[in-house]
């Protein structure tokens, strides 16, 4: 693990452990990217329930790694806005960053468009059907395809449809997409060349782009899609919110819809490369359905597609963290936390608890079927809870048991298989987002 062999001393700081292997300036980023769970239990083995992790350039956050961090989610002495300080460049202004009336606001501008029904009547299913069915046949044509960068740029073409945005040069997105999230852990020098000013120059460009899209919904005023519902909302709402919000807004809403479900897309199709009893009871299903769903109303006939959506995201979280920031004292898994305290709640590690899911450390779709009781908020905890449970959480659902199908009906009637060219445990990273490596192929033979 990356962590700095000259600074083993363990050291407290206001009543609770640093963890040792800081490094000056990044401190424990190195190992937060590339070994985070690894790096969580030995911190849980070595210090216990509640250590501060060190993000460099974003500061200390009190981790805790017992299963009450999960009720974090709710905690009403907690604030979001701490997202805000730890990533400025990224989330200034965008409602994850925001609580109370503000954040309802926009969360009701928003909300409509996400739920089944809203999903339904805009024919989204249909649509992305369609679209992933066609990507998905160009793929095999193909042999062979960059994994990540091709359900990046699926995923984000999927995004803009959802907008009813027609950007023509996805390839060009999905860099600048990624330029600018290394504005997450760039340190703080602002010279030509530095990762803080490309970071900068990539958001600029992301903006103006946006602002273009903008004034098109406005000039066209019948236009439908997501992003004429969002400008007519925000412009009609009793309070109407700037520009520079709504901005903010659509730059999460495509950063937050494409990054997350590419990497869990990507994921899906590895462990059904590897995992050879899972893409037979897939692709019988697939064929016995014998078509991709369109309406969220269909998912239910697709148990073993959906029970790879969440065993694949169970096991591969794509949101690894989120922080908060208290607001006054309150406890927290029998500690005392004080108010200002700056909190990391470990998504990653929740995932993966013997408290919380039975045989945590084993890949088993096999745990979602047949279950009597409905998915409760601690089975999906990948998508966070309370006021700010990810919006998008219906429609990844949709795409990604759109997406299994397509695979399996498209590869079972060519008689190919997906498998892997690359090494899939190196490369991985977990932070600011989470992914398989870059430089994975798949092959259809
Ligand atoms: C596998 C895919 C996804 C995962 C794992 C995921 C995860 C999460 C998590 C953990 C949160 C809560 C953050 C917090 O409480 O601090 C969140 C919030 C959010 N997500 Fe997702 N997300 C996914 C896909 C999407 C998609 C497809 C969209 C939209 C197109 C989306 C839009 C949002 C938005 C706008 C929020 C902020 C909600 C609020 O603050 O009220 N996400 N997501």
């Amino acid at each position: 693990m990356l962590l700095n062999p000259l600074n083993g001393r363990l050291r407290q700081h206001d009543g609770f452990p640093v963890l040792p292997g800081g490094f000056p300036l990044i401190g424990h980023l190195p190992a937060i990217v590339t070994a985070l769970p690894h790096l969580l239990r030995c911190a849980e083995r070595e210090v216990g329930d509640h250590f501060w992790l060190d993000f460099g350039p974003g500061g200390l956050a009190l981790t805790c790694v017992h299963p009450d961090a999960f009720t974090l989610f709710k905690n009403k002495v907690t604030t979001s806005q701490l997202i805000e300080e730890v990533a400025p460049e990224i989330m200034m202004g965008s409602l994850v960053a925001q609580d109370g009336d503000l954040h309802r606001q926009v969360r009701s501008a928003m909300n409509g468009a996400f739920i089944p029904k809203g999903l339904a009547a805009a024919e989204i299913g249909p649509l992305f059907a369609s679209i992933i069915e066609k990507r998905v046949a160009q793929w095999v044509a193909r042999r062979s395809i960059p994994l990540l960068e091709e359900t990046r740029d699926l995923m984000l073409s999927l995004v803009f449809r959802l907008m009813g945005i027609d950007a023509s040069d996805v390839p060009q997105w999905r860099k600048k997409y990624g330029t600018f999230l290394q504005l997450i852990i760039a340190p703080r020098i602002a010279w030509p060349g530095t990762p803080l000013w490309r970071g900068r120059r990539a958001r600029a460009w992301i903006d103006t782009q946006l602002r273009g899209f903008i004034s098109d919904a406005r000039a066209q005023a019948d236009s439908r899609g997501l992003l004429s519902l969002l400008v007519r909302s925000f412009d009609e709402s009793d309070d109407p919110l700037a520009d520079a919000n709504l901005i903010a807004n659509l730059r999460l809403l495509i950063l937050a819809g494409h990054d997350t479900t590419a990497s869990t897309m990507a994921w899906i199709l590895i462990e059904l490369a590897r995992r050879p009893a899972i893409w037979a009871a897939l692709t019988e299903e697939a064929l016995r359905m014998g078509a991709v769903p369109t309406t969220p109303s269909e998912l239910g006939s697709y148990p073993i597609a959906e029970a790879l959506f969440r065993e694949t995201l169970r096991y591969h979280p794509a949101t690894t963290m989120t922080p908060r920031k208290a607001l006054a004292d309150f406890e927290l898994a029998g500690r005392a936390i004080a108010a200002n305290t700056r909190l990391c709640i470990p998504i990653i590690h929740l995932s993966r608890h013997a408290q919380i899911y039975e045989r945590s450390d084993e890949f088993l779709p096999e745990r979602w079927l047949g279950r009597k009781e409905p998915i409760r908020p601690p089975d999906m905890l990948q998508f966070g809870a309370g006021p700010h449970v990810c919006i998008g959480y219906h429609l990844v659902w949709m795409e990604l048991v759109q997406f299994s199908v397509a695979v399996a009906l498209t590869l079972r009637k060519a008689g190919l298989r997906p498998q892997i060219v690359g090494n899939i445990d190196k490369g991985i990273r977990y932070y600011p987002t989470a992914h398989p490596t870059s430089r994975l192929q798949i092959r259809f033979a």
